[in-house]
């Protein structure tokens, strides 16, 4: 009897979803990527030296894997947590001791957050001691300083969710120093002369009041899950695209021309 998948592969629903033939040509493999929506991100052809781990460290791509993971661990966090005062801390206890793998999930979440950090940081420096910021890709590297910052911002924001002291005490400090800020901050310089009081300065907008309370648990909350995810999601695939177009991955400077 003949092989049931083999079978399948022939049929016209096999056909109709996978638009190709099954002879494995070099062209057949190329039409396989270019006619995937997932797999046509990727370019069919890339130089050798840039999948070579000695010289990208693979950062940029574990970076993103772990964005992957913080989004999938994040949504099943949301099951199980209410962004209230009252009750986030006990939520997360309860996570944590009664919850299967509970507590599983939340260390998922929480140390890849902390690698993210990390590995965005050597992804930085690896480009920057290749000197793959040079023309034509000095525009990337801007695009990367934004998700730099959209990267500690999220760390930051998801920093106060458990609502314990940690979390309390980072947003008290971080919101004081955004207080401070010239113009718009009310104890920084040029804020009295424009106007700017405690009640309508970058503190008060970030903390949806004048303490760190309900209205801030709130906010973190909602830029955590939504707002700063979504933009960074559109910022990394614009940085992705713009690796294609800038030529490719940066290679070795091969004969110290200072072309790569
Ligand atoms: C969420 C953060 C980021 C992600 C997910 C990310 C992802 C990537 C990936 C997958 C590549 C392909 C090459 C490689 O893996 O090394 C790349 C290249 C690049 N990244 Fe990032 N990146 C991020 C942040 C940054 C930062 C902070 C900078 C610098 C300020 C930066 C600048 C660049 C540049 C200039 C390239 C081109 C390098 C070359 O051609 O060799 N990226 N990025």
């Amino acid at each position: 009897m003949k092989n049931p998948f083999t079978q399948f592969r022939k049929s016209i629903v096999w056909k109709s979803i996978f638009r190709r033939d099954n002879k494995d040509t070099q062209r057949n493999r190329a039409r396989a990527i270019s006619g995937n929506v997932f797999l046509h991100f990727h370019p069919v052809k890339i130089r050798e030296s840039a999948i070579k781990y000695k010289f990208t460290w693979g950062m940029g791509g574990i970076t993103f894997l772990l964005f992957i993971i913080l989004f999938v661990t994040g949504v099943f966090l949301m099951f199980y947590y209410t962004p209230s005062a009252d009750q986030a801390y006990w939520d997360v206890k309860d996570l944590e001791y009664q919850v299967p793998f509970g507590m599983f999930l939340r260390n998922l979440h929480r140390w890849s957050a902390h690698l993210m950090v990390i590995t965005v940081m050597i992804h930085m420096f690896r480009v920057f001691m290749t000197g793959s910021y040079k023309p034509p890709r000095q525009f990337n590297w801007v695009i990367g300083v934004v998700l730099l910052l959209l990267t500690l911002l999220l760390s930051f924001t998801g920093y106060l969710t458990p609502w314990d002291q940690l979390g309390f005490w980072a947003i008290t400090v971080g919101t004081n120093m955004a207080a401070a800020a010239p113009f718009i901050g009310f104890e920084g310089p040029f804020s009295e002369q424009i106007g700017i009081t405690v009640y309508n300065d970058i503190r008060f907008a970030l903390l949806g009041g004048s303490t760190v309370g309900q209205s801030a648990l709130l906010r973190a909350y909602v830029w955590h899950c939504i707002g700063l995810p979504l933009i960074a999601l559109i910022f990394m695939f614009y940085h992705f695209w713009r690796v294609r177009k800038d030529g490719g991955i940066s290679g070795p400077n091969i004969n110290n021309t200072g072309i790569n």
